[in-house]
């Protein structure tokens, strides 16, 4: 059968968001049409995560479940990172899969499902020389906030981390394609854009490194907003912590992984940065832009991780005074050198830290998010709220906030914060800014 319809379900980091916006661009240029409506889809694209827990297990769960009522079933693709790690393997273990495609062979997405329309089950996890990014349509569509990935793959090997093998090497994407992108999504209404990348700020192409990207991309009229993630500790040079003194629409806020507090673990993590390093880039970042609003990533639980070396990690969450924090239970991924490693956490241990440690991350961010109560700010309406005239945007500091307005996504409107919770503030109109 030949699919009219699809659908994609994507799991996990924004850069699976950007994938699936890409895979869709894609098939949409082949003629077929989106649908919201799974059960309604001829085929459907689950484009899955890797990085915690059971995720393979999840994605043929997830598989399972496509089966309908009457018995029939769409046309199923396995994708993203699930998919890279599984290859071949994927098939043998559930018949409902007729296509694998791993995150750097998308582009080829079209192309394998003719040949399931010939009776073939393709798999494709090959990391081609060739870019995907030069067989994908160019962007006609934006949200006011887009995604654009800029660089891909990790060189570092954390010790607990499966990136390097599902996503590659680090490659980074020409300049004047990225220049291009960024100006097709802003064309197509995008007013911020977020860079994309496993180790966004290692991007560096024909002797210009990720500062000179930025400013670059600063001289996009119509773009108001910068951001990027996920950066890496050792990445965080001089030149980029002078963009962020330098270039305003170089957004107030950096999320920096730290993974622990202590400098056992992190040499055991094979981190390459110390706690100290760590704090003095924040230090930095502090000095240049008063205010920035810091964030991390936190494994509790690390193979050898004694208490001592858990409560050096709060102590470095109090010596920060996080915007905001990501924090995990450590997982073991299979095939990396941590799963294998000796004293392994119980459970029951990894629960107690982390729930410790997401204490103090939201005690931190309600404090932050509460300084901004009285302040008048500018917000990117980003979408509809729950009801009537409430729009929901972001502040300069990634904080959402609500307000009552006419305005629409797209919009920067200036407004007065009166409101703080944990997880959003709430704000009155001041007045229209850009459209
Ligand atoms: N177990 C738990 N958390 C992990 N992360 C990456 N690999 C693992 C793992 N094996 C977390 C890290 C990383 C974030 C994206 O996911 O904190 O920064
Ligand atoms: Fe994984 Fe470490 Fe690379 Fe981040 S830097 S993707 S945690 S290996």
């Amino acid at each position: 059968m030949t699919p009219k319809t699809f659908k994609i379900k994507s799991f996990g980091c924004q850069m699976n968001v950007y994938d699936g916006d890409r895979m869709a661009e894609l098939l949409s240029q082949q003629g077929l049409t989106v649908t919201e409506d799974t059960e309604a889809a001829d085929l459907v694209v689950l484009n899955t995560c890797h990085i915690r827990e059971k995720a393979a297990d999840k994605a043929y769960s997830d598989v399972g479940r496509l089966r309908r009522e009457d018995g029939s079933r769409p046309l199923v693709a396995l994708a993203g990172c699930v998919a890279q790690a599984e290859g071949a393997e994927a098939k043998r273990r559930s018949p409902m899969i007729d296509i694998v495609v791993g995150p750097q062979a998308y582009h080829r997405l079209p192309e394998m499902v003719a040949q399931v329309a010939r009776g073939a089950r393709p798999v494709d996890t090959d990391m081609p020389a060739i870019s995907k990014f030069d067989a994908l349509p160019p962007r006609r569509q934006a949200t006011p906030s887009s995604f654009l990935t800029i660089q891909e793959g990790c060189d570092k090997f954390c010790t607990y981390c499966v990136v390097p093998y599902t996503r590659g090497a680090e490659i980074s994407r020409p300049w004047q394609d990225i220049v291009a992108e960024a100006h097709e999504l802003v064309d197509g209404g995008a007013r911020e854009l977020v860079l994309l990348g496993q180790n966004v700020n290692a991007w560096a192409y024909d002797g210009r490194d990720f500062a000179d990207l930025i400013r670059e991309l600063a001289r996009i009229d119509d773009l108001h907003r910068i951001r990027y993630t996920t950066s890496h500790p050792a990445d965080m040079n001089e030149a980029l912590i002078a963009a962020h003194a330098e270039v305003d629409k170089l957004m107030p806020y950096l999320h920096l992984p730290v993974q622990s507090g202590s400098n056992r673990i992190l040499k055991a993590m094979n981190r390459s940065h110390t706690v100290e390093s760590y704090l003095a880039t924040l230090e930095k970042m502090r000095a240049v832009r008063p205010g920035i609003a810091l964030s991390g990533d936190f494994i509790v639980g690390f193979p050898g991780e004694t208490e001592q070396d858990f409560e050096d990690t709060l102590r470095l969450v109090d010596a920060v005074g996080y915007a905001s924090a990501y924090s995990f239970k450590y997982s073991p991924r299979p095939g990396t050198p941590a799963a294998t490693m000796e004293d392994q956490i119980p459970r029951e241990i990894m629960d107690d830290r982390l729930q410790r440690l997401q204490a103090r991350i939201i005690e931190q961010q309600l404090a932050f998010n509460r300084t901004k109560v009285g302040r008048d700010t500018q917000i990117l309406i980003e979408r509809q709220g729950r009801h009537g005239m409430q729009m929901i945007g972001r502040s300069p500091w990634l904080q959402s906030v609500h307000v009552e307005t006419s305005a629409v996504p797209g919009d920067i409107i200036d407004v007065a914060i009166v409101g703080a919770g944990q997880n959003s503030l709430t704000g009155a109109e001041l007045r229209r800014v850009a459209a």
